[in-house]
C-alpha cells in the first residue's frame, strides 16, 4: 500500500496532534510566542522564572508573585540523600544526559506527591523538577569533579544558581544575564520530540517525573535537542575560522548532517538563532576564545551559501555555552534544566484534558504464512 493510501505521514510531520495556549510558533514567518508574548520581548525583559510562571498560570507574575515563587524554586532544589549517595554512585564517565533520565526517574518514586497526579500535586511536582532538574546537573557535575555539592543560595535568580552551584562562585551580572535569556529561549516550543515524548507519556495517566524522565531520553538525541552538544564537536573538529569553507564542503559532498543547521517547522529562520548568535558574540568576545563564534560565524555563512539551509536554535547556544564556561557535555542538559519549564506545562495541558495518544501504524511485513515447529526449522 502506498503512504497516500494509508494516510501515512512520515514522521507526523505537519500533523496537529494537540491544542494548546502555551506556545505559538509561525515557522512560515520565523515568529515564536509564550502564551502571546514575543519570545525577542521575553528574552530582553523577563527572567527565567517569569517565564514559567507564564507557561503555567497563563500570564506574567506579579512581584510578591515572582518574589514568593522565587524562594518556592530555592526551597525545593535540595536532593534527597537518597538521589546525592546514587549520583555518587554513578561512574564519573557517564554521560550527564544518563544521569538526569537516572536521577528524574528515581526522584519520581521518592516525590512526597509519587501517587498524586492532581492538579495541585502536580503543581508541586512541577515546581521541585524545575528546581530539581538544574540540581542534578550541577551536583553530578561536582560530583564527578571531586567536589562537593552545594544549595542554591537565597535571593540569586534561577539562571545566576544554577552558574554558581556549577563553579561554587558568584557569577557576574553579563554572564548571568545571557544565561537567563538563553534558558528563555529554550523554555518552550511546542510538539517538539520530547514534548511529544512527555505528553504520550502522560497520556497513558504514567506521571509525571515517568514523562519527563523519557522527554529526556528523546532531547538526548543529536536531531533534537543532542545536537547543542554536536555543533560545539563540530567547531572543535574545524579548530579555526578559515578552515570552515573547506569543512562545509567536504562535510557536504560525504552527505554528512550539519549540525545546528535546518528545522522541521521554521523555513525562513529560527528567532531563536538570532537572539543567541548576538549573546554568543558577546559572551566569547570577553572570553578567553574568542574563536568559537568567529568559526561559527563562517561556517554558518559557507553552510548558507552551500546548501541554504538555516542556523536553528543550538547552534549559536553551542559558542554560547562555551564562551560561559559550561562544560561541553552539559549543553544538552542545559537545555532541559529550561526546558522542563515548558515539558511540565505541557503534561498539566494533557492532564486537564487527557486522550490516550495510540496512532495506527501500516503493516508492510510477510503475509499470513504457516507456523513451523523449532525441530523443523533446521539446526
Ligand atoms: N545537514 C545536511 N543536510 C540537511 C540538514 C543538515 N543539518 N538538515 C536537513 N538537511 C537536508 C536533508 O539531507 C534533506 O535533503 P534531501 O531532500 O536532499 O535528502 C532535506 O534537507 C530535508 O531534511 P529532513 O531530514 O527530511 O528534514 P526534517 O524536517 O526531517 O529534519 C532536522 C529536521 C532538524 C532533523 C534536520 O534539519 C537535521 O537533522 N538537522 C541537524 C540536527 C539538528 O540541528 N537538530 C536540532 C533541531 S532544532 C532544536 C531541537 O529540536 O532541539
Amino acid at each position: 500500500m502506498s503512504d497516500a493510501e494509508s494516510g501515512l505521514i512520515r514522521g507526523l510531520e505537519g500533523v496537529v496532534a494537540a491544542t494548546t495556549r502555551l506556545c505559538d510558533l509561525d515557522g512560515v514567518n520565523g515568529r515564536l510566542a509564550y502564551q502571546g508574548y514575543g519570545i525577542e520581548d521575553l528574552a530582553r525583559h523577563a527572567s527565567f522564572e517569569e517565564v514559567v510562571w507564564l507557561l503555567w498560570h497563563g500570564d506574567l507574575p506579579r512581584e510578591t508573585e515572582l518574589e514568593s515563587f522565587r524562594k518556592e524554586l530555592t526551597d525545593a532544589a535540595a536532593l534527597p540523600p537518597e538521589v546525592v549517595k546514587a549520583l555518587k554512585l554513578l561512574p564519573k564517565t557517564m554521560h550527564p544526559m544518563r544521569v538526569l533520565q537516572t536521577g528524574v526517574a528515581l526522584l519520581g518514586g521518592l516525590d512526597p506527591d509519587a501517587e498524586d497526579s492532581s492538579p495541585e500535586a502536580n503543581r508541586r511536582k512541577a515546581t521541585r523538577l524545575v528546581a530539581q532538574v538544574s540540581s542534578l546537573t550541577t551536583a553530578f557535575h561536582r560530583i564527578r569533579s571531586g567536589r562537593r555539592p552545594i544549595a542554591p543560595r537565597a535571593g540569586l535568580s534561577h539562571a545566576a544558581n544554577f552558574l554558581y552551584t556549577l563553579s561554587g562562585r558568584k557569577p557576574r551580572v553579563v554572564p548571568v544575564r545571557a544565561f537567563d535569556a538563553a534558558l528563555v529561549l529554550y523554555a518552550e516550543h511546542e510538539l517538539n520530540a520530547s514534548t511529544f515524548t512527555a505528553r504520550v507519556v502522560a497520556s497513558t495517566l504514567s506521571d509525571m517525573h515517568s514523562a519527563v524522565s523519557a522527554a529526556i531520553g528523546a532531547l538526548k538525541g543529536p536531531l533534537h535537542g543532542g545536537a547543542g552538544e554536536a555543533v560545539m564537536r563540530t567547531l572543535e573538529e574545524i579548530g579555526q575560522p578559515e578552515q570552515a569553507d573547506a569543512f562545509t564542503r567536504q562535510a557536504l559532498a560525504e552527505k554528512r548532517r550539519l549540525m545546528g543547521f535546518g528545522h522541521r517547522v521554521y523555513k525562513a529562520g529560527d528567532p531563536r538563532a538570532k537572539i543567541l548568535r548576538a549573546l554568543a558574540a558577546k559572551a566569547c568576545r570577553n572570553s578567553a576564545e574568542p574563536v568559537w563564534y568567529e568559526t561559527a560565524i563562517k561556517l554558518h555563512e559557507a553552510v548558507s551559501r552551500e546548501k541554504g539551509l538555516i542556523p536553528n536554535v543550538d547552534f549559536y547556544s553551542a559558542p554560547l555555552f562555551k564562551g560561559l564556561g559550561i562544560p561541553i557535555d552539559l549543553f544538552v542538559p542545559v537545555i532541559a534544566v529550561s526546558r522542563i519549564a515548558g515539558w511540565t506545562a505541557n503534561l498539566m495541558e494533557q492532564y486537564a484534558d487527557n486522550r490516550l495518544i495510540r496512532p495506527r501504524a501500516d503493516y508492510v511485513g510477510p503475509g499470513a504464512r504457516e507456523f513451523r515447529p523449532l525441530a523443523a526449522r533446521g539446526a
